[in-house]
């Protein structure tokens, strides 16, 4: 558990399914065409699994700290080690709590475990230049674009082409994220 100012990060568990849906539906019309969160109780019961089992990803849900609320969720995924010792990012937010600077919280939060716990060296978010708020978002925490990559994932059924922002820990140290900053 990664504990901020106003989030927490942990864990998705079995009994998130009906908080975590119910976030995903009011949410629709901010998440599409960007991401295409778990959408039904199977969905989200293999993104638990993988959350727990898979060493290659570490699944988070960002949580109001006053009241457990689920505001969002923040996944790195792709973990490479040796020396390449990088990962991707992807992260999507409640539409009830848009625009509140809770996910820029939550994900310095994932960028600090990336970094500080798990000490990797390099993460990266691939983003639609279209996505102005989630390219706003990466700006905030520091990423740098480095490029465009063409048809570069298939989202929604369509390949669609993809900014890379990246963030470095030599970039991380300079301004690490604090709790209470
Ligand atoms: C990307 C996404 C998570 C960004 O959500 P968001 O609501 O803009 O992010 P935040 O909660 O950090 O809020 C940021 C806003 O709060 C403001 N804010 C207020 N207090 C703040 C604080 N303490 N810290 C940072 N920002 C703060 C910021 O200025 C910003 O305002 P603006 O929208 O007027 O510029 C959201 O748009 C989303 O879920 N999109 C769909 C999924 C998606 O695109 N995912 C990424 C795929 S690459």
């Amino acid at each position: 558990m990664t504990v901020g100012r106003r989030v927490l990060l942990r864990p998705p568990e079995a009994g998130d399914s009906a908080a975590f849906l119910r976030m995903v539906r009011r949410s629709r019309r901010l998440h599409r065409p960007w991401v295409y969160p778990p959408g039904d109780a199977r969905s989200f019961r293999r993104y638990v699994a993988r959350a727990r089992s898979d060493p290659r990803g570490c699944g988070f849900l960002a949580c109001l700290l006053s009241d457990g609320t689920i505001v969002g969720a923040v996944n790195l995924s792709e973990i490479v080690r040796g020396n390449f010792r990088s990962a991707y990012l992807g992260y999507y937010g409640s539409a009830d709590h848009e625009g509140s600077g809770l996910m820029t919280e939550a994900v310095r939060l994932a960028l600090r475990h990336a970094f500080e716990v798990l000490r990797l060296h390099r993460v990266e978010a691939n983003i639609q230049p279209q996505n102005r708020r989630s390219i706003a978002l990466a700006r905030r925490c520091g990423f740098k674009k480095e490029g465009l990559s063409p048809r570069y994932l298939k989202i929604g059924g369509r390949w669609r082409d993809h900014q890379r922002w990246a963030l470095l820990a030599e970039s991380w140290r300079r301004r690490p994220f604090r709790a209470g900053r």
